[in-house]
């Protein structure tokens, strides 16, 4: 009998024990958890891969934690975890730095959260209106920050779409709408009160910035109650989904996706299983529904119906609270494994439940929950491992220090959630020190420090008229579309006398062979500085080449003065190289790269459109150059053969670039202004007869725009920019992009941040007020990454300023949008060439080299890289080697006039034999 009883008993524990086996895993299962959770990360982060990640990765737009000089009134609200939240944050800066909240809660009825997009709405604009009546603030306009704890796909701080709903909530019509958008129809809809909604937040990243004003090593933010979630400071170079490679920017992880992709199915068991069939969203939110409150009961609920039809608890009874989804709350599972003692929990379990539980019963209850939670925390920690490992790995350090901040009931009630949490982090990541910081005061107060610190920099500036300088990819595609309807445009007979984009003949047609040789003079005018160079070509085995420079000014006097005075400044320069470099006897072949828009029916020929960047010299435009400069030299009485070929600056360094890399077909200046040239294909120039081979086409891109196509992306400051320049109306592009003009824009940009009392406690300098005070060279120096803002403050204080810490870091973001904004635009009209030449090609991928000069480009710490990110991003289907142009354009210039003299020899001697004359071009 008594064998019986204890065999009954043995079989009865073994059954209990083995169903509960599902839920404990083994280290080896935990690590798995994490290099999976790793993986998916990652995925998440990468464009290519991001739309099938389970884990979202969402970008937050918060580039930083708070710094403790956020001041201000605010009003945050707080939806989505277990109450709902209005609330009053004043913040207070410098010694008396001080957080104080007000806030009321109000209930979200179950009807509610599952009815209508603009019921649920409608309610939080009454409970506001109720808080603001409550608090006397209706009159008021505040700053709000709202949290909104469920996945938003955001393109700014004060946008963001709900991607789904998670947890308790599922209202119609707001899935694929902007969250803030719906708020601001609600409160236009009641008509009572306005609200300047600044920012949209995350409870892990309103924790998060919770947590890190009190302690600056908290960078990463954990919910761990109705959901369950994470968010951390990722680099800026590792977001592929966003543009942009500096800095640091907050991204909601979303991990309670995780699995959602079938990766964790191993570790799923049949109660996971049910649990998610019987939810709001199956086959969603896969991780969260192991590891939060809302689903830790259900999970508990679903074994112990398992155990009772087994007959082994509850005397095989199920009652009807026992059938009711949802009644196990997770407070009772937190409550359940704090009682010790066992009588009191079957009391505990009778009240609650009405399960009619024996000893034994609450003995299995107790073990069923403990397993549960345990598994919970333990996948929270795997998980948290490959979060900390991966901020580790990218600051490249051997031991990493951080706190992560942690708000939700599961952590704050649960007796041992955090303990196995903590363990299974210090397990799993070894070389990495975490600390867990409990967020007393909620996400509402991160929220409203996120609101002020979007408020100084973005609300106030970046939101108005910083934010409309940012380009999303598609506006680049976009942009990339109509700049290559532009070239088809100016390479049609018909179209092209209205085409902004001029697409020149250059009347070069082919890249260096590696024939070329000879001695040359080179001159180089248009760029910031006017050389004049010796370049010999010889061919002794290899081809080498030798070159002998001088740089010569062009004081603002000349460049603005006659034309007749210009081209005899460059004579009587020439005349000194001669003299110096004593070749005065010798009549060297000259090759003149002019670095403006030229029409050209041959070689040797250069009628100039149009001024451009800083010359304006007078009764030139409309004529020969080649011919002026002719004239001034023979004036001088300088001996020298013909002048046989004028380049422009691209032409001349695609050739240079092309001397190097026969793959070379693309030739671009990012310099004082900017500009592209690539080979086109023969029958596509209807400009030029003959159907064969190619030539090379100088775009003159600066253009783009002059006829209004840009309008939409202008602003108003490219606009002051354009009234104040030499050439009202023209090169509109090249004055959005090139270095001629940035570090006026970023000037203006600072003017109008200081007038609003944005910048420097709103005072403005007379140095502040003066045009060309801001180079582009500054901005090239204020965004180094190690000395970036001391630079910054060394060039503001110039400028007459004293800018504090805060200044120093608005002006790099104000210097970072600037150039961004121009290597985004420079790579969207490049990526539109690469698109034509694979197109004549007709190849599936284009394999190409682009010759690169300027001094924007070669200054500037941060630009190559991001033009040439940007570029792969805009066309993935092309291979593009950049080669930076090491010798200048003169070099190509002496290849260009290497093959116009060869020819020119040969017509020559030709002409000498038949009586023919003229010069054919190459
Ligand atoms: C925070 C917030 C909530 C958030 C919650 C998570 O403090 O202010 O909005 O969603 O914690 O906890 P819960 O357990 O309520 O979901
Ligand atoms: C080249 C040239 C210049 C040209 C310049 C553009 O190397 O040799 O003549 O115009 O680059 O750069 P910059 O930044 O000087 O305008
Ligand atoms: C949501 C997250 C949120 C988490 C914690 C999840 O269901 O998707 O956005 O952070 O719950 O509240
Ligand atoms: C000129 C181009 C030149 C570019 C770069 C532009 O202003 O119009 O001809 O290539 O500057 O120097």
């Amino acid at each position: 009998m008594v064998t019986a009883v204890a065999q009954r008993l043995l079989s009865q524990r073994k059954q209990v024990d083995d169903t509960l086996a599902h839920f404990s895993l083994n280290r080896d299962q935990l690590r798995v958890v994490r290099d999976k959770m790793r993986v998916e990360l990652e995925r998440g982060l990468r464009k290519d891969s991001h739309s099938s990640a389970s884990v979202k990765m969402l970008p937050a737009f918060v580039f930083q934690t708070p710094d403790g000089t956020e001041r201000g009134k605010y009003l945050a609200l707080d939806l989505g975890g277990t109450n709902f939240r209005v609330l009053v944050v004043k913040i207070r800066s410098g010694i008396r730095k001080s957080v104080r909240m007000y806030n009321k809660i109000y209930a979200i009825p179950h009807e509610i959260m599952q009815g209508t997009g603009e019921e649920l709405f409608d309610h939080i604009v009454h409970c506001i209106s109720d808080f603001l009546d409550y608090m006397g603030m209706k009159n008021t306009r505040l700053p709000l920050g709202f949290t909104f704890s469920f996945p938003c796909r955001q393109t700014g701080i004060d946008k963001g779409s709900l991607v789904s709903w998670t947890k308790g909530f599922k209202a119609t019509d707001c899935e694929d709408h902007d969250v803030v958008d719906m708020l601001r129809d609600a409160i236009k809809r009641r008509n009572e009160f306005d609200l300047d909604i600044v920012a949209v937040v995350n409870d892990t990243v309103g924790t998060m910035m919770t947590c890190a004003y009190e302690d600056s090593k908290c960078e990463i933010g954990l919910i761990a109650g109705t959901g369950s979630n994470v968010c951390y400071m990722e680099d800026m170079r590792n977001i592929e989904t966003v543009e942009g490679d500096e800095g640091q920017m907050c991204v909601n992880t979303e991990w309670g996706g995780f699995g959602e992709n079938g990766c964790i199915e191993d570790i799923r068991t049949k109660f996971d299983r049910e649990v998610d069939e019987g939810s709001l969203n199956s086959g969603k939110q896969r991780f969260e529904k192991m590891t939060s409150g809302m689903y830790l009961g259900e999970i508990v609920r679903q074994i112990l119906i398992d155990l009772t039809k087994r007959g082994l608890l509850f005397r095989g009874r199920i009652t009807e609270p026992l059938k009711t989804r949802g009644i196990f709350e997770t407070k009772f599972l937190s409550q359940i494994e704090r009682f010790i003692s066992t009588y009191t929990l079957i009391i505990a379990l009778m009240h609650l439940q009405s399960l009619g539980s024996t000893c034994d019963d609450s003995i299995i209850v107790k073990e069923v929950c403990g397993a549960v939670s345990h598994r919970a925390a333990q996948l929270c920690g795997a998980g948290m491992a490959a979060i900390v490992e991966k901020i580790r790995e990218n600051r490249g350090l051997e031991h990493l220090e951080i706190t992560v901040g942690v708000d939700g009931t599961l952590y704050k009630l649960h007796p041992h959630f955090s303990r196995v949490l903590k363990d299974t982090v210090r397990d799993l990541a070894p070389k990495c020190t975490v600390s867990f910081v409990l967020s007393e005061d909620g996400s509402g107060k991160g929220a409203a420090l996120i609101t002020a610190v979007a408020r100084r920099y973005c609300g106030g500036a970046q939101q108005q008229y910083l934010y409309s300088m940012r380009f999303s990819d598609e506006t680049l595609l976009e942009i990339m579309s109509r700049f290559r309807r532009e070239l088809e445009k100016g390479l049609s007979q018909d179209t092209n006398p209205t085409a902004t984009v001029k697409m020149l003949p250059t009347f070069v047609r082919s890249i260096p062979d590696g024939t070329e040789k000879g001695d040359f003079i080179a001159l180089d005018l248009g760029g910031s500085n006017f050389r004049i160079l010796r370049v010999k070509v010889s061919h002794e085995k290899k081809q080498t080449v030798q070159m002998e420079t001088e740089i010569y000014d062009t004081p603002e006097d000349i460049i603005h003065g006659s034309g007749t005075r210009l081209f005899d400044h460059v004579a009587e320069c020439l005349g000194d190289f001669m003299e110096k470099h004593k070749i005065k006897d010798k009549k060297l072949p000259v090759g003149f790269t002019f670095s403006f828009p030229c029409a050209q029916t041959k070689l040797d020929e250069g009628i100039l459109l149009t001024w451009t960047k800083r010359f304006k010299a007078s009764g030139v435009e409309g004529m020969d150059v080649v011919k002026l400069l002719n004239k001034a030299i023979k004036k001088r009485g300088v001996r020298f053969t013909d002048i046989m070929a004028v380049v422009n600056d691209t032409v001349g360094t695609m050739m240079t670039c092309g001397f190097d890399d026969h793959r070379c077909e693309v030739g671009i200046i990012i310099g004082t202004g900017t500009n592209a040239c690539y080979m086109e294909e023969m029958r596509h120039i209807e400009l030029v007869e003959g159907d064969e081979g190619r030539m090379c086409i100088n775009t003159e891109w600066g253009a783009f725009g002059d006829d209004g196509m840009l309008e939409d992306i202008r602003t108003d400051f490219d606009r002051d920019i354009d009234r104040g320049s030499l050439n009202p109306g023209k090169q509109l592009f090249e004055k959005m992009v090139s270095g001629m003009y940035m570090g006026e824009l970023v000037r203006l940009i600072l003017v109008k941040m200081a007038r609003e009392g944005l910048l420097f406690e709103g005072r403005i300098t007379p140095e502040l007020l003066t045009k060309g005070k801001f180079e582009t060279k500054h901005i090239s120096a204020i965004e180094k990454s190690k000395e970036g803002l001391s630079k910054a403050k060394e060039i503001l204080a110039r400028l007459g300023v004293e800018p504090s810490a805060d200044d120093c870091i608005a002006v790099q973001h104000v210097c970072a949008i600037v150039s961004f904004r121009s290597a985004s635009l420079v790579a969207a009209t490049l990526a539109a060439i690469l698109t034509r030449l694979k197109d004549n090609k007709h190849v599936p991928r284009l394999k190409t080299t682009v010759g690169i000069d300027g001094s924007l480009y070669k200054m500037h710490p941060q630009y190559a890289r991001r033009l040439h990110k940007t570029v792969r991003r805009l066309v993935p289907e092309c291979d593009v080697r950049f080669l930076l142009s090491e010798s200048g354009s003169g070099k190509g210039a002496a290849m260009v006039t290497a093959w116009a003299y060869r020819l020119a020899d040969q017509t020559r001697s030709q002409t000498f034999n038949s009586g023919m004359s003229s010069v054919t071009p190459i």
